[in-house]
């Protein structure tokens, strides 16, 4: 449960910001109106100007670890929903996809019994730099500004009873499944242990991606990076 909210003007990672206060056992989020050098996943650099929402969630989770950022993912969809909102999907698991355009991406690392899990969200951005051409903001499709720390807020509100659920009942998959994008698609799967192709077969009771491949065999995977092959 996040009971505390840190914030600050400007951060190098709000990721590394996070790790200074995994000693301290309490879980809490730290916020930045901007980072010098916010961290993507695999390596990528999470371009934070003003205008973007740059939060960590420092957290201790007991079970099921690998389900946290199709959390967070869901978590963000239900927020941009009751800010009115539509055409909303999870790219699993980590990207949340506003008319097919990313506005959202999330990235969990664990550091000693913690998982701080990372997420930036384009708000009130007037344009990306062009190698960012499939990224949208929340001003850019609405056509007006948002109070960011009024989000922030919300997403914390409604990040605590999901993540509460999830520990103490476990959420139902078909929450999520109603946004998971790509089922049926042929997608590949990057991860540490190598790349697998195949189709998007849904998500299991884990919350996590099964994937067949063209041999007909299920593959779990409970992280990794997802790239579509076809649209
Ligand atoms: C991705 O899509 O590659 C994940 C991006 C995660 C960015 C957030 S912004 C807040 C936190 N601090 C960072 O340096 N990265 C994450």
């Amino acid at each position: 449960m996040i009971k505390r909210i840190i914030r600050f003007k400007e951060a190098i990672s709000t990721q590394d910001t996070a790790k200074r206060f995994v000693n301290q056992n309490k879980e809490l989020a730290i916020f930045s109106l901007r980072q010098k050098h916010g961290r993507g996943r695999q390596g990528r650099t999470w371009y934070s100007p003003p205008g973007g929402l740059y939060v960590s969630l420092l957290l201790f989770p007991r079970t099921r670890l690998s389900s946290i950022p199709l959390l967070a993912s869901l978590v963000i969809v239900k927020v941009l929903e009751d800010y009115g909102f539509s055409r909303l999907s999870i790219h699993w698991p980590n990207d949340v996809l506003l008319n097919e355009k990313k506005v959202s991406g999330i990235i969990c690392e664990q550091s000693g019994d913690a998982v701080i899990c990372g997420i930036g969200l384009n708000v009130n951005n007037d344009g990306f730099i062009p190698t960012l051409e499939n990224a949208i903001s929340l001003k850019i499709d609405a056509g007006k500004p948002f109070d960011i720390d009024e989000i922030l807020t919300h997403l914390i509100d409604k990040f605590n009873p999901l993540y509460d659920e999830l520990q103490n009942r476990g959420i139902k998959v078909k929450e999520v499944l109603n946004y998971i994008d790509g089922i049926g698609e042929s997608i590949e799967v990057i991860t540490s242990r190598g790349v697998f192709r195949g189709l998007v077969h849904g998500i299991d009771d884990d919350w996590a991606l099964l994937l067949r491949d063209e041999t007909g065999m299920i593959r779990k995977f409970c992280y990794g990076d997802v790239r579509r092959l076809r649209w």
